[in-house]
């Protein structure tokens, strides 16, 4: 590959802008400067230097962010700035899109992804990949509550009851569900079906990676280690069950 093709791969900018930022000396291949933008180069064998700052080459970008309120999801969103605004620029000239979608109002766990594969099938609900949410009620959590949730509540418009894989109390308006479909409002519809309001919604984990264990404030984002993409995998309830 050529170094204008990679660092325009890498999502700095059109070919002729990574050619511009090569030829200005800007870029560092282990540690001399290069300014031929057509020399070829193994990707994988480079040290790359941008601006003096190492650059360490991805051929696909795998994010977490914590995702704040009052951002949408949609590759449009209407009535809120969407979550590819809480990423470098750098990430959307790659192409990089969220991985299925909270609502607006939904805090927590957002993959982002640049590999369509991966997104794929992780929004697909054939992938029973466990999502484990807290939700706060207007009303206190009740026993029943718990055991309709686990037994089944039928929704308008699905065939079949849904159910949660697991179920706790939280705290007596708040409460853990981890599901492993991935349905429209699917925390706020099963909560309403049953007469509770959902007046605030977390996603607190996906498979068995926790977002308590990033250690990422709220509106930030982070990549994810080959060992992290791991624990995605596992489909496992990542809570204990009731
Ligand atoms: N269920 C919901 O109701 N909303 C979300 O954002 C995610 C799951």
């Amino acid at each position: 590959m050529t170094l204008d093709k990679l660092l325009q791969a890498q999502g700095f900018g059109t070919r002729k802008a990574s050619q511009r930022m090569i030829i200005d000396g800007r870029v560092s291949v282990s540690g001399v400067v290069v300014t031929d933008y057509q020399h070829h180069f193994e990707p994988e064998l480079l040290s790359i230097s941008v601006d003096g700052q190492p650059w360490v080459c991805r051929q696909q970008i795998y994010l977490v962010l914590n995702k704040p309120t009052n951002f949408e999801c949609s590759r449009k969103p209407s009535h809120h700035p969407g979550v590819l605004t809480l990423l470098p620029p750098l990430f959307l000239a790659r192409n990089t899109q969220p991985v299925g979608r909270l609502d607006h109002d939904t805090t927590g766990m957002l993959l982002l992804s640049d590999d369509g594969g991966f997104i794929h099938r992780h929004s697909s609900p054939k992938h029973h990949v466990t999502k484990t949410y807290e939700a706060t009620t207007q009303d206190a959590v009740t026993p029943e509550l718990i055991a309709k949730l686990l037994a089944g509540v039928q929704l308008r418009d699905e065939p079949a009851p849904l159910t949660a894989l697991s179920c706790r109390q939280l705290g007596s308006h708040r409460i853990e569900i981890v599901l492993d479909q991935g349905k429209y409002h699917q925390v706020k519809r099963m909560l309403a079906a049953e007469g509770h309001h959902c007046v605030a919604l977390a996603r607190t984990a996906i498979g068995n990676l926790r977002l308590e264990d990033l250690d990422l404030p709220i509106g930030e984002w982070c990549f994810l280690s080959e060992a992290q993409l791991g624990l995605l995998k596992k489909t496992g309830a990542a809570s204990t069950s009731n």
